[in-house]
């Protein structure tokens, strides 16, 4: 019988041809001035080739203000276009089909461009972000207009490059969660308040997509199931319970979208998302150029500096994971024959069994019940990688498909490995963050040593392989 996560997956007007979408990852492979390169087109040829079904871009700003970093290609005027259908083309290739993400950052930035130097940032509110302190600005009724048409034109430009849809990025704090959420929007108009009026934004926004491109263009939200704002600082608010997102799902199927696709948090990153460790030794390396974006730079800089202080930060960072851990079905124990020797000499299948026990599915609860109230497919993100697990979640009707992030940055060919009868890759993402870091300041790519058995060189031949094929040739 063929394995629930190789079955196709049928929207609205879209047709995947199995349960694997590769999940937003971002990486600065792109131009400074938002152009795209060869770079992108060789990343996302990897997955493309690797079997996934769809991919599902990393952010792609609506606007160059709305950006959290340089060096990411838009979506915000029609000269994009071509780029897009190049990416597009390629991993059409492959019958893997394209969703964009059109994304807007508000408040959320990680390093400003020049754009953004000494312009606060717009967002729902004034309050500065509570984890690096950028300063922001409660957007006015025109920039909330003006910022609604950046998104319909954003999906215009997606449709006329030939893409297969847009994802719109509402989840992980940029700026639809700083209006969706009661930790963060503090308005007092009809954007802010009760929970109808914080998600009139993103509602708004989907109508006015659905008017431009119809309904025959697939059209998709990322939703934080549970916020929990005060993860890292325990005086913020909690923000949008379980309860009140299934409720922003409903009106957004409403409103005409085709798929929720279940994230968490509302900051990124979040302790759960992407779950795993906080590498304090690779953040001591690469995190200084993000400490300098907002007003904790001191306190964050101690943090991250001095060793003695770790401790703060790491039991801040991890005293939430235990409680998120619902365990919806567990896992087939892993055999030693599942993973590669090289790798076993430096995680145990034992050790190996434990991360995928702790992380693996970690919001599966919460799309589970987002699925059960809402008749529109749910994609579920977060820590998967076992296909027998994976093809339990779809057929106990937990969730219609999954995405996948870290693990196909590990194995960009999972899917094929999945096909060959493997239930975990032999060298699994082992959920260590070193990719996460990295990305701030060195080519998006698996940072795991361990991986590639303690080999450093070839991990960088690995990174680097995408500039292969080099933009001239
Ligand atoms: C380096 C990195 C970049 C990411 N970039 C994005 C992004 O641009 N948009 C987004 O919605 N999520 C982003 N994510 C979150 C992932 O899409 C995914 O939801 C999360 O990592 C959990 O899945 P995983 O356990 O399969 O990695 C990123 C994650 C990582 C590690
Ligand atoms: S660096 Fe590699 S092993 Fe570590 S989380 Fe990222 S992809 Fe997984």
């Amino acid at each position: 019988m063929t394995q629930a996560l190789l079955q196709p997956l049928q929207f609205h007007n879209l047709t995947v041809k199995n349960r694997i979408f590769r999940s937003n990852i971002s990486g600065r492979f792109d131009n400074y001035d938002g152009s795209g390169n060869q770079a992108r087109i060789n990343w996302e040829e990897k997955f493309a080739r690797g079997g996934v079904g769809a991919i599902i871009t990393s952010f792609v700003p609506v606007t160059i203000r709305g950006r959290i970093i340089p060096n990411y290609a838009t979506i915000d005027n029609d000269e994009r276009i071509p780029f897009w259908r190049e990416v597009g083309k390629k991993v059409h290739e492959y019958d893997c089909k394209l969703i964009m993400q059109l994304s807007h950052s508000g408040r959320q930035q990680d390093i400003s461009g020049i754009e953004n130097l000494d312009k606060k940032a717009l967002s729902s509110t004034n309050q500065t972000e509570s984890f690096h302190g950028l300063l922001c600005q409660s957007m006015t009724k025109s920039e909330i207009k003006d910022t609604i048409a950046a998104f319909v034109a954003g999906a215009r430009r997606a449709r006329e490059a030939g893409l297969d849809g847009v994802e719109l990025h509402s989840a992980n704090g940029y700026l639809f969660t700083q209006f969706l959420s009661s930790g963060i929007n503090d308005r007092q108009d009809e954007y802010g308040g009760c929970l109808e009026n914080r998600a009139r934004f993103l509602l708004e926004v989907i109508q006015a997509i659905r008017q431009e491109v119809g309904n025959d263009f697939h059209l998709q939200a990322k939703i934080s199931a549970v916020e929990y704002n005060n993860a890292v600082i325990p005086w913020e608010k909690p923000g949008n319970t379980l309860e009140e997102s299934i409720q922003v799902c409903q009106w957004v199927e409403a409103a005409g979208a085709d798929a929720i696709h279940v994230s968490t948090g509302s900051i990124f990153p979040h302790p759960l998302n992407p779950v795993g460790d906080f590498p304090l030794e690779d953040a001591r390396r690469w995190y200084d150029l993000m400490l300098s974006s907002g007003i904790y730079t001191f306190r964050n800089y101690l943090l991250f500096r001095y060793r003695l202080l770790h401790p703060i930060f790491s039991f801040l960072w991890n005293r939430l994971k235990p409680k998120q851990r619902q365990h919806p079905i567990t896992e087939e124990p892993i055999k030693e024959a599942d993973l590669d020797p090289s790798f076993r000499e430096f995680v145990s299948t034992q050790d190996m069994q434990e991360l995928l026990h702790k992380y693996q599915g970690i919001s599966l609860s919460h799309a589970a019940e987002i699925k059960k109230n809402v008749s529109i497919p749910v994609i579920c993100t977060g820590g998967f990688q076992q296909a027998s697990y994976i093809n339990r979640a779809i057929q106990e009707g937990l969730c219609d498909a999954v995405s996948i992030a870290r693990p196909l940055v590990a194995n960009n060919d999972l899917v094929k490995q999945f096909e060959e009868g493997n239930d975990v890759p032999a060298k699994p993402c082992t959920y260590c963050n070193k990719c996460l870091l990295n990305t701030l300041e060195n080519p998006l790519g698996c940072y795991d040593e361990r991986r590639y058995g303690g080999d450093r060189e070839a991990m960088v031949q690995d990174v680097l392989s995408v500039f292969q094929p080099a933009p001239f040739h």
